[in-house]
């Protein structure tokens, strides 16, 4: 693998729940994508849409029981290449802190309580790069000064409960850019934070990805932190990936009906005033299972029957989709996609700029929704 191989390849990851006596939660459905040196990918979707799993299966945090992960997930290592998804636990904790660092959705359950903030930020400069003593204690200060916390040497003597939410998790997020990491996945790191620390905090970031070319994935459903941040987006919807594209493309055509809804669904300061958003009907409660169809159909105004004769396949834009059915196909368009300046979508009646679409949908699209009522 040459130097400018992606630092991880995530390939058809599948997280699967299987808790005795209920059904089984498809949480993640195939998701492929890399992070590469220096650049930031985003993923990027509603709640329940399978963000969060993705990042513990790739950080090897999932539970031992009830659930089964699938696909592969490739670091390029000095060593060689590993796949993270086949780690023992051990190797795994080898792995995280220079290599593998997270930030996670929620920060309480990440720092130790009983150990103050000092010596949690110093330990990790004295293990991940070799510091000590006092110039561990002004780099430890410096970190928590960087993400925005007042009065960084007072705090580093105190323990997580004495600092507030946003404090603690801007702590967690010092303690992550601290290491250093080859790669840094980033759960929703600044939604519980006021606007001027979360611009601090990205900010931050953006400095760790050019200044040490570490990979960043960024988990979030802000499209404004997605458009000031991320080079590559894979929008998720229903823990498949609906539509994959550089930053520009993304925003400036979006071809999958759901991404174009997630756009229509944002404040524009540049709006008419009183011109009422456009929020994407029903909730992700209201899909149905990939493989009936698109999960998306009973949320769409585009639908046609089409849509529901079997999972659409991730297709480049500009050519023909479909849906699953003809294996061939799929690996034809998955090829081709490659070639395609990496804009792919999973939609067979895509939109065009501006937002038309090629067809009309036959009938109310609330009628998916009632069928599936009727059915249920
Ligand atoms: N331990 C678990 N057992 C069963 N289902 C789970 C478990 N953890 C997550 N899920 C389910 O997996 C799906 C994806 O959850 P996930 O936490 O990844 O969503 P998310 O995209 O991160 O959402 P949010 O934006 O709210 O953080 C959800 O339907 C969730 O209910
Ligand atoms: S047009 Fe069909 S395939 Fe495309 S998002 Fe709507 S329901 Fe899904
Ligand atoms: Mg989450």
């Amino acid at each position: 693998m040459g130097s400018d191989a992606p630092l991880l390849t995530v390939e058809e990851l599948s997280v699967v729940f299987h808790g005795r006596g209920s059904d089984e939660v498809r949480a993640v459905d195939g998701v492929s994508f890399t992070l590469e040196e220096g650049r930031v990918t985003g993923l990027v979707g509603e709640s329940g849409c399978g963000k969060s799993v993705t990042s513990l299966a790739l950080m090897g945090l999932l539970p031992d029981r009830g659930v089964r992960v699938g696909g592969s997930a490739v670091m390029r290592l000095p060593e060689g290449p590993v796949n993270l998804l086949g780690l023992s636990a051990r190797r795994m904790r080898d792995l995280r802190g220079s290599r593998l660092a997270m930030i996670f959705q929620d920060p309480l359950s990440s720092l130790n309580p009983v150990v103050p903030i000092g010596r949690q930020v110093t330990e990790i400069l004295r293990r991940h790069r070799g510091m000590r003593g006092s110039a561990a204690e002004r780099e430890a200060a410096d970190l928590l000064y960087r993400v925005g916390i007042p009065d960084p040497r007072r705090r580093l003597r105190e323990y997580p409960h004495q600092l507030s939410g946003g404090m603690r998790q801007r702590a967690l997020i010092a303690m992550a850019v601290a290491c250093r990491p080859r790669v840094m996945i980033a759960d929703e790191p600044t939604t519980a934070l006021d606007v001027t620390i979360q611009a601090q905090i990205l900010e931050l970031l953006k400095d760790l990805v050019t200044e040490e070319g570490t990979a960043l994935l960024m988990i979030t459903h802000d499209l404004g932190v997605v458009a000031g941040l991320c080079d590559d987006i894979n929008v998720l919807y229903a823990g498949r990936a609906v539509e994959r594209a550089p930053r520009a493309p993304l925003f400036a055509e979006p071809t999958h009906p759901y991404t174009v809804g997630l756009l229509g669904s944002i404040p524009r300061l540049d709006a008419p005033r009183g011109e009422p958003l456009t929020p994407i009907r029903g909730s992700v409660n209201d899909n149905i299972a990939w493989s009936q169809g698109c999960a998306f159909a009973p949320r769409c105004d585009h639908y046609t029957l089409e849509c529901l004769q079997g999972p659409p396949v991730l297709a480049p834009v500009g050519a023909a989709a479909g849906v699953e059915g003809a294996a061939a196909r799929t690996a034809a368009t998955g090829r081709a996609a490659a070639a395609d300046g990496g804009h792919v979508h999973r939609c067979v009646n895509p939109l065009r700029a501006g937002g038309a679409s090629d067809r009309t949908a036959p009938e109310g699209p609330a009628a998916v929704g009632e069928d599936e009522e009727e059915r249920g």
